[in-house]
């Protein structure tokens, strides 16, 4: 389902200019000088910022880009303005995230994102296209079968930017075929989670592992952080074929 619609819109007209209406947005965001939303500031995210650098700089003039767990469209709105010629199509499972993303794009003039609502474990429409760039911060580790979902990546697009949460060492007490981690409880209800109860989080080598299995032959790590929750470590991290 394409979600892209026109800046007619009511809705979108009713919420212009109202910061208190986006008062219940985790994402927060400026536009024409004012701060809007909530706390989480996705355009100045140091896990995005050098993907604009790495795409603008592989000299692609207008490179397809596929953003897998858009949320509000924090990081789409952002990657969409500041890639000079990028065709993004942005992708998440829960439809009012979905919403959201669209009333900051049309507020935005971005015209060069289409939204779409599919399940990512289980895809009907993100991966019957290529790209150039896929770019995957945060969903990787709300999904069940993460192996498959980077198997896709690899056959649609050469290069793949991700973050994830990953398993620790000691904590790494699930086994499935040739890979570690542990499952997770998803709290399902929440916006920011999974959308099946259990996803799996993998060990660092296991995710190498997946990344060679599908094809990835370059894999530089760029970022390594312990989350401050306590879930995990958590890498930033490029993949090329
Ligand atoms: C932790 S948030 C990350 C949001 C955004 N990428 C960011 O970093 O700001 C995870 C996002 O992935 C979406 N998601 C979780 N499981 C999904 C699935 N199976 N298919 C599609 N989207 C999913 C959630 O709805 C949520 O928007």
């Amino acid at each position: 389902m394409c979600l892209l619609s026109s800046p007619q819109d009511q809705d979108f007209r009713a919420l212009k200019g109202e910061p208190s209406l986006f008062g219940d947005w985790f994402t927060g965001f400026v536009h024409e000088g004012r701060n809007y939303g909530g706390r989480y500031l996705a355009e100045f995210d140091t896990r995005m910022l050098p993907f604009v650098d790495h795409v603008q700089g592989s000299g692609i003039a207008a490179p397809r880009i596929l953003e897998c767990g858009c949320f509000e469209g924090g990081h789409t709105t952002a990657i969409a303005m500041k890639v000079a010629g990028a065709r993004v199509t942005a992708v998440d499972a829960r439809e009012d995230s979905l919403r959201r993303a669209l009333q900051l794009a049309e507020l935005r003039r971005c015209g060069n994102i289409e939204f779409h609502r599919d399940d990512l474990d289980d895809p009907q429409m993100a991966f019957t296209k290529e790209y150039d760039f896929i770019y995957c911060v945060g969903l990787l580790y709300h999904l069940r079968w993460p192996a498959a979902f980077i198997s896709r990546c690899a056959a649609s697009a050469p290069k793949l930017w991700l973050w994830t949460v990953l398993c620790s060492e000691r904590e790494a007490d699930h086994i499935e075929g040739d890979y570690r981690g542990r499952l997770y409880h998803e709290p399902v209800e929440h916006p920011l989670s999974g959308v099946r109860d259990r996803s799996f989080f993998l060990k660092l080598g296991s995710l190498h592992g997946m990344l060679a299995l599908a094809g990835y032959r370059t894999v530089t790590l760029l970022q390594r952080e312990e989350m401050k929750d306590g879930t995990g470590p958590a890498v930033l991290l490029s993949a090329s074929k």
